[in-house]
């Protein structure tokens, strides 16, 4: 039996259908609301307010239960590859090996950037920020790809697809040989997916380039954990972005530019530059757990709290777990890892942590191993970008496919009622 919800308000009552979700989330379903009343909701944030209907990914927070696609986070970390979870996220169903040969083939086949893409590179200062860099190179990728995707054509909509998967790990290769001074590359069409970027990454002019089965693996997991997690700040961006019928290429790289907030994607460079802070200014953790706790104070603990998990972030197990076994297999003693480790415990025994369910994210622990790999700071953004990518490309397709319209909340003015304009003169 169909469910409905009623609203009543002046004396007048309004009914709404109520849509459940295949893992039992109710919605009332609002749509006709302004139009039957006049009446609009009021939601910053948008903490109760469902934008879209979605079946790419499920994430309970009260149970900490994360899946793309039905399939766990845990068994994707731990069984696929992330060129695999990209073809699920994207296509809806694991690829078969043919499937995801010829994916592989189309994505390599494009692995190649306009030369000219260099002039850009070239023209920003090397003390810029990987994020701003990738955000403009992204965007600039629409320059040298001028053609519109016909949403319509399933071909046409694979193309655009396959053109960002094969170039942006280019992209994000070269911000960081920038930043670094090192030549401009391409990659090895011989190689796996992530081998490649972690070739396109770390090869250096002088020296050949040796295959560290650790490093990819440990790339190949955190790209996955960062793969999708429905509707955040950066995927709502991609989506309403594109309910313009903006493209692709645009869509993506306002997605990159939400994604770099600290209190987004961004949290994973703050979260190290918090601990090496921490770690200059003697250990003392507690004192950073009272200025969290500190209501005058603007410290927050980064790579804390999440606006949808209450109980714990499935991602952020995985990690701290990949962080011990990446640290202990490539050698490594990080001092930052044991404040890290000190400063959760800690939290997870003090009331103010304990009253607000505010638990360890995937960006407490995911710097620690990107440091272990080598990878600047700075660049930690870029990485979660990269994991990011078939998350936002999926999440676009699924908004075009199923014709959403245009995204244009309504607002309630509180500003001044009319007023008649005072001359310069007289004010
Ligand atoms: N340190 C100290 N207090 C916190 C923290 C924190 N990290 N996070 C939340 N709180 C407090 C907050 O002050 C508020 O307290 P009160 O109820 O007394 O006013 C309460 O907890 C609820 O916080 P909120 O800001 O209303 O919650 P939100 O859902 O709007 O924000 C968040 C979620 C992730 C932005 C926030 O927890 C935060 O700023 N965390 C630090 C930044 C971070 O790690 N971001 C990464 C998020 S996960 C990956 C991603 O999305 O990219």
């Amino acid at each position: 039996m169909s469910k409905t919800a009623t609203l009543e308000y002046n004396g007048e009552k309004y009914e709404f259908p109520v849509t459940i979700g295949t893992e039992d989330e109710i919605a009332i379903d609002i749509k006709t609301l302004r139009a039957n009343s006049g009446i609009i909701t009021l939601d910053p944030g948008y903490k109760n307010t469902g934008s879209c209907e979605s079946a790419i990914t499920y994430l309970d927070g009260e149970k900490g239960i994360l899946r793309y696609r039905g399939y766990t986070i845990e068994e994707l970390a731990e069984k696929a590859d992330f060129l695999e979870v990209a073809y699920l996220l994207i296509f809806g169903e694991l690829p078969t090996q043919s499937q995801l040969d010829k994916f592989h083939d189309d994505i390599r086949d494009q692995a190649v950037v306009d030369e000219e893409m260099k002039k850009i590179l070239d023209s920003f200062p090397k003390s810029a920020h990987p994020m701003g860099v990738l955000a403009s190179l992204t965007s600039a990728l629409i320059a040298f790809n001028p053609s519109s995707v016909n949403v319509s054509s399933e071909e046409d909509m694979y193309k655009a697809i396959v053109k960002l998967m094969a170039k942006f790990p280019v992209l994000v290769a070269w911000t960081l040989r920038k930043k670094e001074g090192l030549p401009l590359d391409y990659g090895d069409d011989t190689l796996g997916y992530v081998e490649n970027i972690a070739k396109m990454m770390f090869k250096r002019p002088n020296k050949e380039y040796k295959k560290n089965d650790i490093t990819i693996n440990a790339l190949d997991k955190l790209l996955i954990l960062h793969a999708d997690h429905e509707q955040n700040c950066s995927t709502s961006t991609v989506r309403i972005v594109g309910s313009s019928h903006a493209g692709l290429f645009a869509s993506i790289s306002a997605g990159i530019s939400a994604l770099w907030g600290p209190l987004h994607g961004g949290a994973n460079q703050a979260v190290i530059e918090m601990l090496e802070g921490i770690k200059a200014d003697g250990g003392d953790t507690k004192k950073y757990m009272a200025k969290a706790k500190d209501k005058n104070d603007p410290f927050r603990l980064m790579g804390f709290g999440h606006r949808v998990y209450k109980n714990f972030d499935p991602r952020a197990r995985i990690i701290k777990k990949a962080a011990d076994d990446v640290l202990g297999n490539l050698g490594i003693v990080d001092p930052v890892l044991d404040i890290a480790k000190g400063l959760e415990k800690e939290a997870l025994e003090d009331q103010y942590f304990v009253d607000r369910k505010l638990y360890p994210n995937v960006d407490f622990y995911s710097g620690i191993i990107y440091r272990a790999l080598n990878i600047p700071t700075e660049m930690f953004t870029v990485m979660f970008a990269m994991g990011r990518l078939p998350g936002w490309i999926a999440q676009w397709r699924e908004m075009r496919l199923r014709n959403e319209p245009i995204g244009r909340p309504r607002q309630v003015y509180i500003g001044e009622n009319q007023r008649a304009f005072v001359d310069i003169s007289k004010r």
